[in-house]
Formats: C-alpha cells, structure tokens, sequence
C-alpha cells in the first residue's frame, strides 16, 4: 500500500487538487506536521482521521533526526497495511518537511509505496494573490528572507519566511528594488495582507513572502500597446491582424503558433 504526500494548496479548501482530496478521503490516516494543514484537511476527511504528529522547534540536526525516524516508525506500519497520507501546505517538494520524511522513509522502511500529489504553491499562487505577471521568458528566482536577510542578485526573487520585512526591505530598496508583501495569500485563517509597505506587516508572521524585481526592469510586450492606443480598437486588433508594438509589427497569430503550448508568449 501507499504513503503519499499531499500537497494542500496555500490554505484555502476548495484550492486542494481533486486528486489530493480524493486520496485524503480514501486514506487510511491522514498525518499533519503542524496545526495550519491540519486545519485545512479537516475540511475534507473526519478528526478522527487524523495523525498528529510531534515536531521540535529546533534547529539541532541530532534532534531533528530523532524526530523524524520516530514519525516514519509510526507511519510506516500503517502505510505497510493501507493507504495513509502526509499532508503539507502548498507542495510537498517546495521548502516542505515532507522531503525529510521521504528521505527517512526510503532509508528506513524501503518497503514502503511512495507517491506525491502536488499542490498550487505559494511559489505560483502569490502571482494571482498580488496581482503580478511573470511574463513568458522571466527569470524568477527563490530565496529566503529569515530574520531581515536581503537577499540580492535575480531581476526578480521571489522571498519566503519573511519575518522583518522593515529590515528586509531596507536592503532591498537600497540593492535597487520594488518590493510587494504578500502574507497569508489565499489562506482562510488569519488576515490576508497584500502591501508595499513593511510597515504594515511589522509584526512577525511566518505566513509572509516578497515579490522583489528590480526597479529598472524593462518588459516590452506586445499586447501592453493596448493600454497606450488612443485610437481605440482600430489599429489594435487580434483576429489574425498585424499589432503595432512599440513601431514593431507582431504577427499574433504565427509567434503563437511558434512558442506553441500553453506556456508560451509573446514579447
Ligand atoms: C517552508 S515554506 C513552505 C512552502 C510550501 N511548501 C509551498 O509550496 O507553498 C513556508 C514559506 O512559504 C511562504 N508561504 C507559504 N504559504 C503562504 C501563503 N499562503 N501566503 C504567504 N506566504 C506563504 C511563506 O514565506 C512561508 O514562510
């Protein structure tokens, strides 16, 4: 039988996949590591489901190591026997505790089945949450933002754990970047906050992240001559026409059917 990871989405019920609730309602024990996914899959199985299990707020590695096999000892035999499910908030292979119980699992008890159901992680969602556009063709990268570290380097970072977004941001702005402040983003509990103020968010909350791109970016895309048309939908026109970008022409039609798929674009 199998253990699997289910990814729960940023908090929001109705953002767990069909799959990931199809798994939780069919599992034998639904284990959470913290009272967040917990919260979010008791939308979907019974408490009585449910397998709590015990983490240190440590950052010793010999305690954290013991913490983990006993965890994988009590699951393991009930994923020998049936099926069970680790639940994690966003994915369970983006920054999640779930990547530890996999490796102590496959060190541990080989003999145990192993499969993921991803989840919308923070890393996406906060795009929609705040309003941003990661063009096709963007680079975006990942970092962490601990106790007021500003990291610096990418056109645009995407930052997690930030707990001092002042300091934070005061390394950001002077390193030459916007930043946006996204905290508790499609998440039921607690207050959702999208702000460029870090003043806002002053106080801590783990549940926080940043958009950060450099101020002098430059994103030429075809479609933003729309917003500058005066003349109205006249010359701007999609069905197959030329658009006029900036005094280039762009066939819409053929730089769609060259990116191809649904992750393609236009510049
Ligand atoms: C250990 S990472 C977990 C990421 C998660 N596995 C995922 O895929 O979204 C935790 C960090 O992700 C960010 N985060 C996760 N969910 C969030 C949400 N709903 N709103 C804002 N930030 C979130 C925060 O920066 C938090 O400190």
């Amino acid at each position: 039988m199998t253990l699997y990871g289910v990814g729960l989405g940023p908090g929001e019920a109705d953002l767990v996949t069909v799959r990931g609730k199809e798994v939780l309602e069919n599992a034998d024990v639904v284990y959470s590591p913290g009272r967040l996914s917990r919260t979010v899959a008791l939308n979907h199985v019974d408490e009585s489901k449910i397998g709590d299990l015990d983490f240190p707020m440590t950052k010793d590695e010999e305690k954290l190591r013991a913490a983990w096999k006993e965890a994988a000892a009590e699951i393991a035999p009930n994923a020998r026997d049936g099926d069970v499910a680790f639940v994690t908030l966003g994915d369970p292979n983006v920054y999640s505790t779930f990547g530890h119980l996999r490796r102590t699992i496959d060190a541990f008890h080989p003999e145990v089945e192993l499969e993921i159901v991803p989840g919308v992680s923070a890393v996406t969602a906060f795009a929609t949450a705040m309003g941003v556009e990661i063009e096709a063709g963007a680079g975006l990268s990942l970092r962490e933002a601990a106790s007021g570290a500003s990291p610096t380097g990418p056109d645009r970072m995407i930052l997690f754990k930030v707990t001092d977004a002042p300091a934070t941001h005061e390394g950001l702005v002077e390193a030459g970047y916007d930043v946006t402040y996204g905290r508790r983003l499609f998440m039921e509990q607690g207050e959702t906050i999208v702000t460029d103020d870090p003043e806002d968010i002053d106080e801590r909350d783990y549940y926080t992240l940043a958009y950060a791109e450099k101020e002098d970016l430059e994103v030429e895309q075809a479609t933003a001559a729309f917003a500058d048309d005066e003349s109205g939908s006249e010359d701007a026109t999609t069905d197959g026409e030329p658009v006029t970008d900036g005094g280039t022409l762009v066939d819409l039609e053929r730089a769609e059917g060259r990116e191809g798929g649904d992750c393609g674009g236009h510049r």
